[in-house]
């Protein structure tokens, strides 16, 4: 584990899906359409979403996030047998309105009681993540809501967290990054923020470079953590 530089951390900056939100809601909100396929069809929907992203950057093919979402969902409903389009629809507009995991807005209020600077950084499409921020009720939560859309490139690229830096008038040192996604966890600290790893779902560590600072299993205890309480 790296060690977390406490002192000099300004600014808490978070992945969007998995981490803020629930990309699980969605589904939750049809499971009944859905029946037994339900918890499938969303496992693979967000599987296929992430694999989209990557393969996309490689490729040098970027589509917005909103694109690579409803392709990822196209492909889930194919494979577990599920052809409605009125409910596909439905998935999607699910989405634009993900519920937060709760401990979020007490954790943001308290960041800012600390005088923490808070931001979003996240491969979510500028239309999606605003979307999702005003749904859960966090507008006025974040000094940034900051999208890839700009750079035509999604994470784990060093461009996407650079731009975090860019646009927030930071440096590295100076910013705490949160994600559920061990992937994005090991992008973030090779390019040189601290990382505390949100590990939602008790994951083994990922063989890759890059170590977090910290480990939690909800937001909760970050305030707590970034003020050295
Ligand atoms: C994001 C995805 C990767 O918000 O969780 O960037």
């Amino acid at each position: 584990m790296a060690e977390l530089a406490v002192d000099g951390i300004r600014c808490c900056v978070f992945d969007a899906y998995g981490t803020l939100f629930d990309v699980h809601s969605a589904v939750g909100r049809h499971r009944a359409r859905l029946g037994e396929q339900a918890d499938r069809v969303s496992e693979l929907w967000r599987r296929k979403q992430l694999e989209y992203t990557w393969l996309r950057s490689l490729m040098d093919r970027f589509e917005d996030f909103w694109v690579v979402t409803g392709h990822a969902l196209d492909h889930a409903m194919e494979t577990c047998g599920v052809d409605d389009a009125a409910l596909r629809e439905d998935l999607m507009q699910a989405y634009l309105g993900l519920d937060c995991y709760p401990e979020v807005p007490a954790m943001l209020a308290r960041l800012r009681e600390l005088g923490m600077r808070t931001a979003i950084l996240s491969n979510g499409s500028q239309t999606m993540l605003d979307a999702a921020v005003a749904s859960a009720g966090l507008g006025d939560a974040f000094d940034a809501v900051l999208s890839v859309d700009a750079l035509g490139i999604f994470k784990p690229h060093p461009s996407v967290y650079q731009l975090a830096l860019d646009r927030l008038g930071v440096e590295a040192g100076e910013v705490c990054f949160q994600s559920s996604n061990a992937w994005d966890v090991a992008g973030a600290a090779t390019f040189g923020f601290n990382v505390v790893w949100i590990n939602r779902f008790g994951q083994a560590r990922e063989r890759l470079p890059g170590e977090p600072a910290a480990e939690l299993r909800s937001l909760e205890g970050l305030p707590g953590l970034v003020s050295g309480a």
